[in-house]
């Protein structure tokens, strides 16, 4: 079944470009590489792909440092490989999401380049967040970077600038029209192109308070945004809301102008998600109000533990969150800026889970790689790229694990993803993961994906609500059993070390690992294991 609009129950697959597959023995990924490899997309059964920046950049932040958000860096190609890209994709019935970066632009783009000429007081500075040092000649307040070190650098001249993220991210300020104009005319250019909808970066960032205000505790919330683990729970709940650069209030006008915009293009649904991370969870739901975004990414499960009260209740949160606004929840279980699924829960856990998030209701976004199961590559220090590792001087490892190239074919590495030196090692662990071993493997993580995406639209789309009966509410057998009913489905998770007997009858549609055994009303889920049961 389809939902309409499209994108309310799509599956969404995360194309980090730099890492997909390189077309021209350069070690990196390209957009004719993405192109040539729609096909592997097309087959997993996912509805639409999500590319991350592909635009001139300096690359100091994985391309999200924009140069030029209207143009496409050599590296990756040009303006008529992306024409190409969305004509081969649409062409396969895939809808394309690209990635806008609003909150900053790279500092070689050349509104910042022009800033540092003009000097201070000039219109070129207003459009960032120029300031003259303090008295003693501090920054203008004492926020941290979210990369770790001063969210402040000083130019030439004295004054400083403002940046969340790397110093070669300088803030925009959203204050000055130009910059609205400015990202007007970017999400034109690119509908015009033919894309079908956005991933909106730091969509929570675009507006500051207090700017020539410290913060009391500064190193505190950039804890708390860092989800410090060692952080006590009350204490980072009573500082996320008190960050004086996320989720204000003024970013919702400029989502409600954005949305004027989105909706004037009558021939498509367009989908723009946000990515913002909020305090209280409940603030996420404003972003999809009627007159704003469509979606916003619910990053719950990215960091959850295996186990069935944690997941019980986000899952349970996550609905009644959505509801309260008419919207459906969005589900990730890894992306480009946190470890793999797979490295942090374990490779048959990962399977559990995916299938039963894939029976819910929502969005479901899966990172490439992910359909085959990858672990985070192992990556030495030196090789070693996130500005996150390098503004912590090492303290912090970064990102780059989850951005290891795919692994294709071949028995050796880089395993079919470049004929040169890939940007990032794969290793040669990976020779069983290969998409062309996978292929021809029934039991592989990828062929798991490809049957349950078939299954999910087949029977699960449309379906509307899930009904629990079986949880750690709901007096289950096992506290490692969850189970809900969807439509004529019933899904089954069994989190447990041991296989759990159930009275069931009914077709068994697939199972995440194992065999089940069924007879005489009962099945048997085996040990670490989802199963799809079709009444
Ligand atoms: C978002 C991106 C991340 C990037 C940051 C700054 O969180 O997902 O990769 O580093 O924004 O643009
Ligand atoms: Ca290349």
């Amino acid at each position: 079944m389809k939902s309409s609009p499209w994108w309310k129950e799509a599956t969404i697959y995360q194309i980090y470009p730099r890492s997909f597959f390189d077309s021209n023995g350069d070690g990196e990924g390209d957009l004719k590489g993405i192109t040539s490899k729609l096909q592997h997309v097309q087959d997993l059964g996912v509805d639409a792909i999500w590319l991350s920046p592909f635009y001139k950049s300096p690359n100091k932040d994985g391309g999200y440092d924009v140069a030029d958000p209207r143009d496409v860096d050599p590296r990756f190609g040009s303006l008529d490989d992306v024409k190409k890209l969305i004509e081969v994709a649409h062409s396969l019935h895939l809808k394309v999401l690209v990635d806008v970066v609003p909150n900053h632009f790279s500092d070689q783009h050349i509104w910042f380049q022009q800033a540092l000429k003009a000097g201070r007081g000039s219109p070129e500075r207003d459009r960032f967040h120029f300031y003259d040092p303090n008295e003693d000649g501090a920054p203008p307040n004492n926020w941290i970077s979210l990369f770790g070190g001063p969210s402040w650098t000083q130019v030439d001249d004295g004054q400083f600038y403002l940046h969340l993220f790397d110093s070669s991210q300088p803030d925009l300020n959203w204050d000055n029209s130009d910059v609205a104009n400015d990202y007007e005319q970017t999400l034109r250019f690119w509908l015009d192109l033919g894309v079908d909808g956005f991933r909106i970066d730091v969509a929570h960032g675009l507006v500051k308070e207090n700017l020539l205000t410290n913060h009391p505790n500064p190193q505190g919330i950039s804890d708390a945004l860092r989800l410090d683990v060692s952080m006590d729970p009350e204490i980072r709940n009573a500082l996320l809301p008190t960050v004086p650069y996320f989720d204000r209030q003024g970013v919702h006008e400029i989502y409600r102008q954005w949305r004027k915009l989105f909706d004037s293009y009558k021939d498509r649904e367009i989908l723009a998600v946000a990515e913002a991370w909020v305090h209280p969870p409940i603030n996420a739901t404003r972003y999809v109000r009627g007159d704003e975004l469509h979606q916003v990414f619910n990053f719950d499960l990215l960091d959850a533990r295996f186990d069935s009260e944690i997941l019980y209740a986000i899952v349970v949160r996550s609905i009644e969150l959505m509801e309260s606004v008419g919207a459906l929840p969005t589900w990730a279980l890894s992306n480009h800026d946190s470890p793999r699924v797979t490295s942090r829960i374990g490779e048959i856990q990962a399977r559990a889970l995916a299938l039963f998030v894939f029976a819910l209701p929502g969005s479901c976004y899966v990172f490439a790689g992910q359909e085959l199961g990858l672990p985070d590559g192992d990556i030495p220090d030196s090789s070693r790229q996130d500005p996150i590792y390098l503004r912590t001087n090492g303290k912090q490892k970064g990102r780059d694990g989850a951005r290891v190239p795919l692994p294709w074919s071949g028995e050796t590495a880089p395993f079919g993803f470049t004929t040169g030196t890939p940007w990032l090692p794969l290793t040669d662990k990976w020779q069983g993961l290969t998409v062309e071993k996978q292929n021809i493997d029934p039991k592989s993580t990828l062929n798991l994906y490809r049957t349950a995406l078939k299954l999910r639209s087949d029977h699960l789309v449309g379906q509307g609500e899930i009904n629990w009966f079986e949880s750690p509410q709901h007096g289950a057998k096992s506290s490692s059993l969850l189970a809900v009913r969807r439509g004529n489905v019933s899904i089954y998770m069994n989190l447990s070390n041991s296989p759990i007997e159930v009275e069931i009858t009914g077709k068994l549609l697939i199972v995440s690992a194992g065999v089940v055994d069924a007879r005489d009303g009962k099945m048997i889920i085996p040990a670490i294991s989802t199963i799809w049961v079709h009444h």
